[in-house]
């Protein structure tokens, strides 16, 4: 049986566009740092791998209503400085932004981390779709896709470079001798590209790690590229099984061409179970969450300017073949109005009824809210026990669609909590993910070799895991 990464994307507001909403859930940022650190007190307990933190550089009104929890949250690598100091074993992974982020600054503020952690921290790198970051970074415009990339590129070869200023035993420390630093040991960066100019070196000794865990994740062939020459972890949006297998093959296959050996990437994507009691227990939470989603039609007149144009039924209507915008959204799908739907419509209806329970042909049909509520909401969710997600999890760990999980939790707390002390240990029972902590840092939890200092070895940059 393939081990599986498990990690956990923590998002204080929740992670459905509605968890906030959801009885009991936390919903006032200026909370977050209790949620934070039971969150991780939680995932230690369960013997998560790792908690992942993402970041958006901007903030504005449309965020209410698309991605909530990225209206007002904890900058990331403030959030894993606070959570390292009280955890002891759980690996915490920041996102830093290349095209807005200064390399020696990162680089300083990442080594630091994971000496204060004992060796748990890593580095999410992305590029950033936000355009409006640019006018909070003194920026005119934000940079097209290829140029973001081509800067991401020379940011990571820098920051492995800073990273390895000092080698292992630079710092001799020799107090009857008198010699504290052996010179020989300590590299400049001197690195001199088209977007970056970094002199070095670093002024923190070298990470416990050597170099942190790199995460990537995005979507374009670039950042695939990207992903499969530079990371450890890929962080992939997949549709399904199908589509995560596909993108697997195709990460490994541009490792290997790359000059590496392609086991040392590891393809992860994120899901987002509900787990309840029973099924229906289940169905019943993720009913509740999707009729506490806003749609368009929530507002007598019309919705705010910064409402997603998506979450309509006039959207839906495209969608399903037939004109629904003038129904009430609360209107049941009969099974008179489901033969009418086009092939995508029926399928939404059957993505409903797994979701919620709710057929047209039950007692509870579901309503057009809750189809264009599916149709509009990008969640990768499963529902069910926590018997039945740990099975969906080993047909993807058996099918080789992925080497783990980032697991998002719609409510905060207590999706976090079902998840960890329901899921995890069904994982376990089933040898998918181990009961106790192995090794001592973020590169032990995901069976990542220690690298070897870049200015030592040739001088030069290599990607992870180079083929011998
Ligand atoms: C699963 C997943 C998670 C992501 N998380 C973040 C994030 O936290 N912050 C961010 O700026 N971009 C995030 N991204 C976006 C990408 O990192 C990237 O910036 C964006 O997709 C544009 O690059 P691309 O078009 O080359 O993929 C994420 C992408 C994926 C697939």
């Amino acid at each position: 049986m393939p081990r599986l990464i498990i990690g956990a994307m923590v998002r204080a507001v929740g992670a459905y566009p509605s968890g906030w909403r959801y009885p009991g859930a936390h919903r006032d940022p200026r909370g977050d740092a209790a949620v934070l650190r039971r969150a991780a007190e939680v995932a230690e307990a369960a013997r998560l791998d790792y908690l992942f933190f993402g970041d958006w550089l901007a903030t504005g009104h449309d965020l209410e209503f698309r991605d909530p929890h990225l209206v007002a949250r904890i900058e990331p690598l403030s959030a894993i400085t606070y959570l390292a100091g009280v955890t002891s074993r759980i690996g915490l992974i920041a996102t830093a932004n290349t095209t807005y982020a200064d390399p020696y600054t990162l680089a300083r503020a990442t080594a630091s981390i994971d000496l204060l952690s004992g060796g748990r921290a890593g580095l999410n790198l992305v590029t950033g779709a936000e355009p409006r970051a640019a006018g909070n970074h003194g920026q005119d415009f934000h940079q097209a896709n290829e140029h973001r990339h081509d800067r991401a590129v020379e940011f990571e070869l820098v920051l492995r470079r800073l990273w390895d200023s000092f080698e292992d035993d630079a710092i001799v420390a020799d107090a009857a001798a008198g010699v504290y630093l052996d010179p020989t040991r300590l590299h400049a960066t001197d690195f001199h590209g088209a977007h970056l100019s970094v002199a070095g070196p670093l002024n923190v000794a070298r990470p416990v790690q050597g170099h942190l865990p790199i995460v990537h994740a995005g979507t374009s062939p670039r950042s695939r590229v990207f992903a499969a020459q530079s990371a450890d972890l890929a962080l992939v949006a997949v549709t399904g099984l199908e589509h995560a297998i596909a993108i697997r093959e195709e990460l490994r296959s541009l490792a290997f061409e790359s000059g590496r050996d392609d086991r040392t990437l590891k393809v992860i994507a994120p899901v987002l179970p509900i787990v309840g009691e029973t099924r229906e227990h289940a169905q019943s939470i993720a009913d509740e969450l999707s009729e506490l989603v806003q749609i368009a039609e929530d507002w007598p007149e019309a919705p705010p300017a910064a409402f997603p144009a998506t979450r309509s039924l006039a959207q839906l209507s495209g969608l399903v073949g037939v004109d629904v915008s003038e129904l009430s959204p609360d209107r049941a799908v009969t099974p008179g109005l489901l033969a009418s739907f086009s092939a995508a419509g029926q399928e939404l209806v059957e993505i409903v009824a797994e979701r919620t329970g709710r057929s047209p042909s039950g007692e509870r049909p579901p309503t057009l809210r809750h189809l264009v509520v599916a149709a509009s909401v990008n969640a990768s969710m499963i529902v069910g026990t926590a018997d039945e997600i740990a099975e969906e999890f080993t047909a993807w760990a058996e099918a080789g669609a992925v080497d783990g999980f980032n697991v998002l939790s719609a409510v905060q707390p207590a999706q976090f909590e079902a998840f960890a002390f329901g899921v995890v240990p069904e994982l376990q029972r089933r040898g998918l993910v181990p009961v106790e902590y192995e090794g001592e840092t973020l590169r032990d939890h995901l069976g990542l070799e220690r690298p070897e200092n870049v200015h030592v070895t040739h001088g030069l940059v290599s990607p992870p895991g180079r083929r011998g």
